[in-house]
């Protein structure tokens, strides 16, 4: 949906002084002759290879069949594209699994291997800016990924009774052909196939009742608004399942594993009663539902799916489920252009533990930004939260020094324009892709004021930011 990532700019000066950040796909060396191949990532500097280039994702159309037993995953994936400049061929990003056939609109065509690029040659020549739907048949036992980005596991990761499926940064491509990079959003269509009895759980509305024919069930989900493909889910098991609806109307979905049951009341309670409070404080909740599943495999960790939060083998604390909520607006609404800008999700989503701390009497932002200030040894301050590190991308100082951004920021123009300004971002960018350029330039223009010292300090510098004016 959106364009390509960014062009690089240094860490301590890019953010603060670049004009803003927008760059082609694919750049072209002036005079050279112009490519038809589509360039195998995207132009994230950080991350090379992830995405493709010379083509814009609009939806993803996913057939997808589960068998636990097996952990056999088969898929035919259709992708609906327009071409960003002429191409004799494309890649997508799959990692692992066995591609049978590759259709473009209808054509036959040839492709190949090479690591996690799938290569795809057209019979014909797409031209530049002509709509292209390129279908992939492919099956397999998916393999989640590892250790990038010292992360641990992430992708489609295989339980006792189904799949547990996060995948950020860039573990789409483990269970389904996508341009794997937050930069181009797209809407999806999921028809995913399982034995009877088990749930398959994906994201945005369902759009009919499970279909079950001969000991197999079919669950069709659909995500009407543009979806990075890290935030996409086919997490499957043996689920127990509530809906509802919030105080202000929004369709909630929660579903948790069966050793949860405990937790479901409470899950689908908390979850709407924080969306709706989020709407209050962020703008509108930017999607058709709201929900969490809570999942059985101990991953420990909890990931901001669209619309569908999952918790990872805790039953989460209000301050979490908060966290993952927020994210629905910094990360999913507003996705970033490339990682190094993580902050503005991670950031974000921290600093809205502190305003729901603040909102239920649990502390105030301040006491938590000081608390964090007093340490001066902890090793944040010499990560720049604003140029996340691809080699540690989710690293406390993204987190807790994103936040303490946000807290420094809103000391110094005051409640009064902070809140507006999160407002005007989060309604500006709606669906949308972001910089930190596009932030400051915003904090800017809203509260009038030059805050290119403040955000530097904060964001680029390798060292522990002077204390904050006042008591
Ligand atoms: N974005 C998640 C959070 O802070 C953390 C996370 C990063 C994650 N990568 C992940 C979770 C992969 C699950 C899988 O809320
Ligand atoms: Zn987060």
């Amino acid at each position: 949906m959106a364009v390509g990532a960014a062009t690089a700019c240094a860490p301590s000066e890019g953010a603060v002084v670049a004009p803003s950040q927008a760059a082609a796909v694919a750049p072209v060396t002036p005079g050279a002759s112009k490519s038809t191949t589509g360039a195998p990532g995207i132009g994230d500097p950080d991350f090379p290879d992830d995405g493709n280039g010379g083509y814009d994702v609009q939806h993803y159309d996913l057939r997808l069949s589960y068998d636990p037993a097996s952990r056999k995953l088969a898929g035919s994936a259709t992708i609906e594209a327009k071409a960003a400049q002429d191409l004799t061929s494309f890649d997508l990003d799959l990692h692992g699994l066995t591609v049978s056939r590759v259709t473009v609109d209808g054509g036959a065509a040839s492709f190949d291997r090479s690591k996690d690029e799938l290569v795809i040659e057209p019979g014909k020549r797409i031209s530049n800016g002509h709509r292209f739907a390129v279908t992939v048949d492919y099956a397999g036992v998916p393999e989640p990924m590892h250790d990038s980005a010292n992360l641990g596991e992430y992708g489609f990761i295989s339980t006792a009774d189904g799949a547990f499926v996060t995948c950020e940064p860039n573990g789409a491509k483990t269970w389904f052909p996508s341009n794997d990079h937050p930069s181009d959003k797209a809407t999806y269509d999921f028809r995913i196939t399982v034995p009877e009895g088990l749930t398959a759980i994906a994201n945005g509305e369902m759009t009919g009742t499970p279909q079950t024919k001969a000991g197999r069930t079919t669950f069709a989900w659909r995500e009407k608004h543009p979806m990075a493909s890290y935030l996409a889910t086919m997490t499957t098991g043996k689920f127990q399942v509530r809906t509802g609806t919030s105080d202000k109307g929004l369709p909630i979905y929660v579903a948790v594993a069966d050793s949860f049951r405990g937790s479901l009341d409470q899950l689908l309670t908390q979850t709407g009663k924080i969306t709706d409070y989020w709407s209050t404080v962020f703008g509108p909740y930017p999607f058709s539902s709201t929900g969490g599943v809570i999942d059985d495999y101990a991953a420990g960790y909890a990931l901001e799916n669209q619309t569908k939060p999952i918790y990872g083998g805790f039953s989460p604390e209000p301050a979490i489920i908060a966290h993952e909520l927020a994210h629905q607006w910094f990360g999913d609404s507003l996705t970033i252009t490339r990682w190094r800008d993580l902050w503005l999700n991670e950031g974000f989503a921290t600093y809205a533990e502190w305003l729901w701390a603040e909102h239920t009497g649990q502390g105030t932002a301040d006491s938590a930004f000081k608390r964090l200030y007093a340490n001066a040894a902890d090793p944040m301050w010499a990560y720049p939260p604003g140029a996340a590190r691809a080699d540690d991308l989710f690293g406390a100082a993204v987190y807790n020094r994103g936040a303490m951004t946000l807290h420094a920021l809103r000391r110094e123009i005051g409640d009064d324009k902070f809140f507006p300004l999160i407002r005007a971002w989060t309604d500006a960018h709606r669906y949308g892709n972001v910089t930190t350029q596009e932030f400051i330039a915003l904090a800017e223009r809203i509260s009038g004021k030059n805050l290119k010292g403040l955000f530097d300090a904060w964001l680029f510098q390798p060292r522990r930011p002077a204390p904050l004016a006042g008591p």
